[in-house]
């Protein structure tokens, strides 16, 4: 398949472009490198043994991806281009909305021109906010708490009314539980400049002796040791249920990638402690509000109708994530834009 991968220089986006690439698709990127970095496609292209066309470039420039669509005349897009974290998006909403919903407009505007029917969209959890009860299933009341959720679920609507108006376009929102974890080799993985609002991202940080100790938001809520619980997924998984959403027919679909397990934040600490080999310094503060207690996916529907099921456990995620953090204390780095 021809295959254009918007967000390839990003954390998922390099890690579907390393394994279209290793399928034997041909991949093109298109990202604005504001968050993620050349290296990381370099990195894909090295493991994959194959090349990916790459073009810097920003998906709210709808004439610019007209142009691109009619060169690539890819057959999908997945669409991981975005941003992604909640507190900023409190911060600054209309960023949010500018980038995640006006990009994701631009680009359906930009298919819609070019007759390219195939979409895959990187949707979140978040969508099921306080209202539902774990395990979320697809049907679970969607009810978003800040705006980064609400960017999600906006986009996920006018998917599902674009495929209403065109009954030959396909669109596939992935609503992703917690990606953690790294290529295996510890080429291709995660790195967040400053604060991280993920817990795995920050632990790494601690043991980088970036920030002082983890933070562990509460602990009195209804689980087994007080602390949250989350449905954590490793991103070669999440890989894979992109492969397999690949197949889906047309229409609107949207299917949970996690793996139905959840762990606490004393768990993951412990796990991360086992993978680096050293304590971690950690310490209990207020909860956090817009925090629920327990987020799990219930990821039937992708088992049934994708034939997908999650493969790896806490301890592949936190022994790949580290492995990564460490030939990458620095992430990437920043480097020169200078593709076409
Ligand atoms: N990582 C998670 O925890 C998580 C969870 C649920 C959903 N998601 C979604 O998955 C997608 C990928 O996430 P990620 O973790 O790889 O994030 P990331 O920040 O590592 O990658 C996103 C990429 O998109 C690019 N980008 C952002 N805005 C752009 C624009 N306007 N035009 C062109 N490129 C742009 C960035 O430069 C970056 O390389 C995002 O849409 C995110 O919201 C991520």
């Amino acid at each position: 398949m021809r295959v254009l991968v918007t967000g390839g220089a990003g954390y998922i986006g390099s890690l579907a472009v390393w394994r279209l690439l290793a399928l034997g698709h041909t991949v093109s990127v298109v990202d604005n490198l504001a968050n993620g970095s050349l290296a990381a496609v370099q990195s894909a292209e090295d493991l994959a043994g194959r090349a990916a066309d790459f073009v810097q470039a920003d998906i709210r420039d709808t004439d610019l991806l007209i142009r691109l669509l009619r060169d690539v005349q890819p057959q999908a897009v997945l669409h991981f281009a975005g941003l992604k974290s909640v507190a900023e998006s409190v911060a600054l909403p209309l960023r949010y909305y500018d980038h995640n919903v006006q990009g994701s407009l631009s680009l359906l505007r930009a298919m819609q021109e070019t007759a390219v029917r195939r979409i895959i969209f990187s949707s979140s959890a978040t969508v099921y906010g306080q209202a539902a009860r774990a395990p979320f299933a697809e049907t679970s009341p969607i009810e978003p708490v800040n705006p980064y959720g609400r960017s999600k679920w906006m986009v996920e609507m006018m998917l599902r009314d674009f495929c209403a108006a065109d009954p030959a376009f396909s669109a596939v929102a992935l609503r992703y539980f917690n990606p953690v974890g790294a290529h295996p080799s510890g080429r291709l993985g995660e790195w967040v400049a400053g604060a991280p609002n993920n817990l795995l991202p920050y632990i790494i940080g601690v043991v980088q002796e970036r920030f002082e100790r983890v933070r562990i938001f509460g602990d009195d809520y209804p689980t087994p040791d007080g602390s949250g619980v989350r449905d954590y997924i490793h991103v070669l998984d999440l890989v894979e249920g992109h492969c397999a959403a690949l197949q889906v027919g047309p229409g609107f679909s949207v299917y949970n990638l996690g793996t139905g397990i959840g762990y606490s934040v004393h768990e993951v600490i412990r796990a991360m402690q086992v993978a680096c080999e050293r304590a971690i310094p950690h310490e209990v503060v207020e909860r956090r509000s817009g925090d629920v207690a327990i987020s799990i996916a219930d990821p039937a529907r992708a088992r049934h109708d994708l034939g997908w099921q999650a493969q790896y456990d806490l301890m592949a995620m936190c022994r790949d994530a580290w492995r990564f953090a460490e030939q990458h204390p620095n992430g990437y780095g920043r480097v020169a834009a200078g593709a076409s």
